[in-house]
């Protein structure tokens, strides 16, 4: 009995320190540089400007955006075409940011997207008319925010929508996703940084017990079984 107890006694330590040790760590998707993890740089469906874009009407601060630079694309109804962005991440959550434009400039500043997780509508639309802007650029937009996903590979696509003008200024995206000291879970990041502002902690932390509780009832089964 005494020697089960130990037994008992180790097993839940080390349960516990392993699901301590199992962290949430936070990559970032750049418009231009891709996933600061894998490298994997975003595809663009459709026409896309950029920094450097002689044609392209609207101009952000490149110091005000993320490591300098965005992708721009305007979709016209009358074009019968597809436009917008895909992409793979391995992860729990996914926030995509935008820049808004100003609303006195001579461009399309209408904003309508739409998103698709794993072949799935997710979230919900991102709609802006001119009556929504200000006449200042606006950073750092979060456009859809997606959380308590699987901490597994996803496929998302953020699309234009092709029934209306609209425009896209795609910064960047950030993920968030499981990661265990141990190694056990695709082994150290080499860019990682202090977790999102972006209020989705919350959420995490709820996954994080959901996980220790399952690891505590397999514990506890054993133990009884082995009784
Ligand atoms: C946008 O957010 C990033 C990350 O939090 C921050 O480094 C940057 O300064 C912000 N940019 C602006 C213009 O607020
Ligand atoms: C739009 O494109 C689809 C296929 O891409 C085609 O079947 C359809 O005829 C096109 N419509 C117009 C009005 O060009
Ligand atoms: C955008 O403006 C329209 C018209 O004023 C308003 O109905 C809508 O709620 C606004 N949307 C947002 C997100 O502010
Ligand atoms: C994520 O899950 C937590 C707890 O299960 C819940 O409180 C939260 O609302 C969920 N968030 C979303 C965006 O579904
Ligand atoms: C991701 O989903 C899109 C459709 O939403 C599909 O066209 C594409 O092939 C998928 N990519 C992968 C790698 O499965
Ligand atoms: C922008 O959206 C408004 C409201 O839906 C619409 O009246 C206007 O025609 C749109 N402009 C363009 C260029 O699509």
């Amino acid at each position: 009995m005494r020697f089960h107890h130990t037994i008992f006694f180790v097993s839940l330590l080390s349960i516990w320190s392993l699901t301590f040790a199992a962290d949430l760590q936070q990559a970032f998707i750049d418009d231009e540089e891709g996933d600061s993890l894998t490298r994997t740089k975003p595809t663009y469906i459709g026409g896309w400007g950029g920094v450097i874009c002689s044609t392209c009407l609207l101009k952000p601060d490149t110091t005000k955006a993320y490591k300098g630079t965005w992708h721009d694309t305007t979709h016209f109804a009358s074009s019968n075409s597809s436009s917008g962005i895909n992409f793979e991440f391995t992860g729990v959550s996914l926030e995509v940011f935008c820049i808004l434009p100003p609303n006195n400039v001579e461009a399309t500043i209408n904003y309508s997207l739409s998103f698709n997780l794993d072949g799935k509508e997710v979230g919900m639309p991102f709609v802006r008319t001119p009556e929504n802007l200000t006449t200042e650029y606006q950073y750092n937009v979060s456009v859809v925010n997606l959380e308590n996903l699987t901490n597994t590979e996803h496929n998302f696509t953020l699309a234009l929508d092709n029934t209306v003008d609209s425009v896209a200024l795609f910064d960047y995206a950030v993920y968030q996703f499981e990661s265990s000291a141990t190694g056990t879970a695709g082994g150290q990041p080499t860019s990682v940084t202090q977790p999102a502002q972006t209020g989705s902690n919350g959420a995490m932390t709820d996954f994080r017990f959901g996980f220790g509780e399952k690891l505590l009832g397999t514990a506890l089964t054993m133990i009884i079984l082995s009784w």
